[in-house]
């Protein structure tokens, strides 16, 4: 049984089609990333997982438990086991980073006051923010709020994460860091995980398959090495990041040559 099972899932705002017809299965232990351009239904699909936005049609399952179907306190049992890093960090601003970390310890473990701080204390040092502790937001950079919210995620280490653009904002060397504690997640405690990403680079380092969303529709969901080599025109355009080809709705500008461009 698939720990994530999205199955048929559609999901509109008014006349707009953001969803249709996605299918997705992450497996025990499994790492997907799941691509797609700006706002292409990304974080919607992440919401519909965690039961904050409920599928017009399909529907979603984790662990067996159909999200939708779950009366409130089954669901905040099952977002429990989810640690969420959310694209906007979404930090509690009258908090100190500390309070923010380790909000989740409080509430659903029982912790002695000296294990949650050495807890809040590890999950800061592995993403570089030791000493930030007593901080609020407001004093913390955009990539800094971004770091605190992926050690918020991590804190209790649930069995199911979902990160949504944990490294944008972030310089090349804590994005590696980042990649990195998510492949440790995974081999050390076995987390199924799914990340969404604009970073190709440590997509193919974290992902054991790799999803793209285009139009609302899964096209591809396979092995990196698979997916790196399909020739679908949209998967080639995305890899290549070129603004020519089908991927997007309105035609860009032609292209100019350097020269021209300083003419
Ligand atoms: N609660 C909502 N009400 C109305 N429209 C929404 C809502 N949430 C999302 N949308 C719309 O759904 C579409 C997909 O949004 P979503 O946030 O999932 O994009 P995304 O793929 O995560 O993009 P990005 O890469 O920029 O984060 C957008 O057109 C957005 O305007
Ligand atoms: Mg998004």
């Amino acid at each position: 049984m698939a720990v994530i099972d999205v199955v048929n899932l559609s999901k509109a705002f008014g006349p707009k089609v953001v969803l249709s017809n996605v299918n997705l299965q992450v497996q025990e232990g499994e790492s997907l990333v799941v691509l797609g351009g700006s706002g292409t239904g990304k974080t919607v699909l992440l919401r519909n997982i965690m039961g904050l936005l409920t599928p017009d049609s399909g529907h979603v399952a984790v662990e067996g438990k159909i999200i939708a179907q779950l009366p409130r306190e089954e669901l905040f049992q099952v977002r429990q086991s989810i640690g969420m890093c959310f694209q906007m960090a979404a930090l509690f601003d009258s908090m100190t980073v500390f309070e923010n970390v380790a909000f989740g310890l409080r509430r659903h473990r029982k912790m002695r006051e000296d294990e949650i701080r050495a807890r809040v204390e590890e999950c800061l040092s592995m993403v570089g923010m030791k000493g930030t502790d007593q901080l609020k937001p407001a004093e913390l950079s955009g990539g800094m709020k971004r770091r605190v919210g992926f050690a918020r995620a991590i804190a209790l280490k649930p069995k199911i994460l979902l990160f949504d653009e944990p490294t944008t904002g972030l310089d090349p060397v804590m994005t590696d860091v980042i990649g990195r504690i998510i492949l440790d997640l995974k081999h050390e405690l076995g987390v199924t995980s799914i990340t969404i990403t604009h970073d190709l680079k440590s997509a193919f380092e974290i992902a054991d398959r790799i999803a793209l969303i285009f139009r609302g529709e899964c096209i591809a969901c396979e092995k990196p090495a698979d997916f790196k080599v399909n020739p679908h025109p949209v998967i080639q355009q995305f890899l290549r990041g070129d603004a020519d080809g089908p991927f997007l709705q309105d035609p860009p500008p032609p292209k100019r040559s350097r020269q021209e461009a300083h003419s």
